[in-house]
């Protein structure tokens, strides 16, 4: 990983913040809305869904790769009512966890990053347990071919400036293919701030494993 990678980017997202945004504070209480049990966050960075965990989380596993965002988070959540723990590791890579060893996963923008969508996703799968849930909120390929264009071209600098991101993927068939049952699904265009238009496509709800 990049000097770049671990030490500029957590502290980026650490300053760029995102509690007074009113939409990604509703985006969020929305993705988190649900979540019981144990749970694993994918993708944790440094912790911003923490303020939205419903009190009927038992547990939390904090799943990062970046050592940077792991040193952010675990003094962001110092305060944290709910216990988490944290793992240094990928969505692609679950194998220190058991099969159905959770009741929910959560990802929050972090599907964009992972080096191959549908091993992270067949992962995430494996480790829900039967009926439990995956809450996901992402922002997603455009449904139309000029927004879409523009996300083709400006995808190889996203990836170099924010450490991996696709604008271009479509998250939503992803997870259906790795075999979830939606339960509900938003497909909203939200512009947040200045965001320009192609990147203010996003999707959250849930999605049931059989
Ligand atoms: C845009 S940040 C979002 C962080 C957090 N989920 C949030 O909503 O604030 C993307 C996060 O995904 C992490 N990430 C990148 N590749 C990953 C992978 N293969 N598996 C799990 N997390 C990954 C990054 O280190 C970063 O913390």
């Amino acid at each position: 990983m990049s000097l770049y990678c671990e030490h500029f980017f957590p502290w980026f997202m650490e300053k760029m913040g995102d509690s007074s945004n009113e939409i990604i504070k509703a985006l969020r209480r929305n993705a988190n809305n649900g979540l019981r049990g144990d749970v694993l966050e994918v993708g944790f960075g440094i912790g911003h869904n923490t303020p939205y965990y419903p009190s009927e989380i038992a547990s939390v596993t904090a799943l990062e790769p970046n050592d940077g965002m792991i040193e952010r988070a675990k003094r962001y959540v110092s305060g944290s009512n709910i216990h988490i723990s944290f793992v240094k590791g990928r969505a692609e890579a679950l194998s220190s966890f058991a099969d159905s060893s959770f009741d929910c996963v959560l990802s929050t923008m972090t599907l964009c990053s992972v080096g191959s969508l549908s091993e992270a996703l067949k992962e995430i799968h494996r480790v829900i347990k039967p009926g439990g849930t995956f809450h996901f909120l992402e922002h997603v390929a455009a449904p139309n071919p000029i927004d879409r264009n523009f996300q083709n071209i400006l995808t190889p600098v996203t990836r170099t400036i924010f450490c991996g991101c696709h604008l271009n993927r479509d998250i939503e068939a992803a997870i259906i293919d790795a075999g979830f049952s939606i339960k509900d699904i938003n497909r909203d265009q939200q512009r947040i701030g200045i965001m320009p238009k192609f990147l203010s496509y996003f999707i959250y709800g849930t999605g049931a494993r059989k």
